[in-house]
């Protein structure tokens, strides 16, 4: 049996389940401003419940057939109706019967025969609850959303950044091979026409042949050498964790920027102590790069001596790795902004990421850091200042 009063959508819509009818008038009559359909069984009730959307239900425990508690625990077990506040309205009033209607999942439990201003008292502060809790729900869910968003920007821009490194790494890197080639391919063209200059003048000797032929030999030699050392920086399956030597990854990275170094009058000045670490090899090599070609870029706009210093000692846990130039030094006030994506000073001659991506490296695939600080030192009796980057790994990671 079921009695629709009032449809107006803006009404909180109740369902109030009694068998008895004088019961469900009274209840009714109080509740007489709100969208009540009414039913006399639990059975009764559950049907209503799935062809409408309540925001409350008022049920009674004591029914023939089925129970107000069945009732509830149905509902509650109902991905769509688990929500919807119960009150029980009852003539059980002892204290395990309040406990049990509550511990079903009621909100509230009231007593008949009950005041009518503390039922409409009861069934407002009810539906205000719910209707909290739902606008509560939805703002969570519009922030999920929200936050959902940004993550994938944010991911997209990280994407982006990381692709942009790659690149700027490889055109470095393609420079660097054409500045090793630059000797090699210059003795083998030398030695090649050297030949065939002294068959035109009739005076090639077979010692020639021979020692033209070895210049040849061991140019190629170096060439094919240089190939592998760049190829190895880009192969992935060395994308690995694993014991490393430091001065080893050092001397490799070292490898791909000396043809540049020399070429620039750059003086290299080590001293590494021999540590051994787990990490990842060629994003190492990638940070210690970045940070070789930042020295690099602002010691040759020196007219006098230009000097990097690299330093590997063990401190704690921690190995650190100190790369300083003469250069003097980064302004203070930009020793944070260097880190940032995009910052550069070189306008169109730097892209701003190598010192970005380096930190994310050290910080989120190495589980190191890296800092930058101003330092003044003396070196064969003359006194310098110039940047000192500090990296800082983790001995065992
Ligand atoms: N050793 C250094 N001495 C002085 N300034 C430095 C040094 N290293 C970095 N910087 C400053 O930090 C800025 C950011 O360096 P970063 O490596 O992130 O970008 P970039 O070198 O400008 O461009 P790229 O992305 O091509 O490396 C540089 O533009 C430079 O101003
Ligand atoms: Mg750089």
């Amino acid at each position: 049996m079921e009695n629709i009063m009032d449809d107006e959508k803006d009404i909180n819509k109740i369902l109030l389940v009694d068998d008895n009818p004088k019961n469900l008038q009274i209840a009714m009559n109080i509740l007489k401003d709100f969208n009540v359909i009414y039913s006399t069984s639990g059975e009764n009730a559950l049907t209503l419940v799935e062809e409408n959307n309540f925001d409350l239900i008022l049920l009674d425990i004591v029914m023939p057939n089925m129970s107000g508690y069945e009732v509830c625990e149905k509902l509650k077990q109902n991905n769509r109706t688990k929500d919807i506040p119960i009150i029980f309205l009852t003539v059980k009033h002892e204290e395990k019967d309040i406990i049990e209607g509550l511990e079903k999942g009621a909100v509230d439990y009231l007593i008949k025969p009950f005041y009518p201003q503390v039922l409409l008292k009861r069934v407002q502060l009810h539906l205000k609850l719910a209707s909290s809790l739902k606008e509560l729900k939805q703002m969570n869910e519009h922030l999920n959303e929200i936050i959902d968003k940004k993550i994938k920007e944010i991911t997209k821009k990280e994407n982006i950044i990381v692709r942009q490194s790659k690149f700027a790494t490889m055109g470095e890197m393609i420079g660097n091979i054409a500045h090793q080639w630059r000797q090699p391919l210059s003795t083998i063209t030398t030695a090649s026409s050297g030949i065939l200059l002294k068959m035109d003048f009739d005076t090639l000797t077979n010692e020639d042949i021979v020692s033209s032929m070895n210049m040849i030999n061991s140019s190629a030699k170096y060439l094919s050498q240089t190939i592998d050392d760049f190829k190895s920086f880009y192969d992935p399956k060395r994308n690995k964790f694993k014991s490393i030597y430091i001065d080893d990854v050092i001397e490799k990275s070292l490898k791909l920027v000396k043809a540049q170094f020399s070429a620039k009058d750059i003086h290299l000045v080590k001293n590494l102590e021999n540590i051994k670490i787990t990490s990842l090899e060629n994003e190492l090599i990638q940070v210690l790069i970045n940070i070789l070609n930042n020295a690099r870029d602002e010691v040759i706009k020196l007219k006098t001596k230009r000097l990097i210093f690299i330093n590997s000692y063990k401190e704690n846990e921690f190995l650190n790795i100190e790369i300083i130039d003469n250069a003097g030094g980064i302004e203070e006030k930009l020793h944070k902004k260097i880190f940032d994506a995009y910052f550069t000073t070189k306008e169109e001659k730097g892209t701003g990421i190598g010192l970005y991506m380096s930190k994310e490296i050290m910080q989120k695939l190495l589980d190191g850091d890296i800092k930058v600080e101003n330092c003044s030192y003396e070196y064969e009796s003359e006194k310098f200042e110039g940047a000192k980057f500090i990296l800082k790994l983790p001995l065992i990671f």
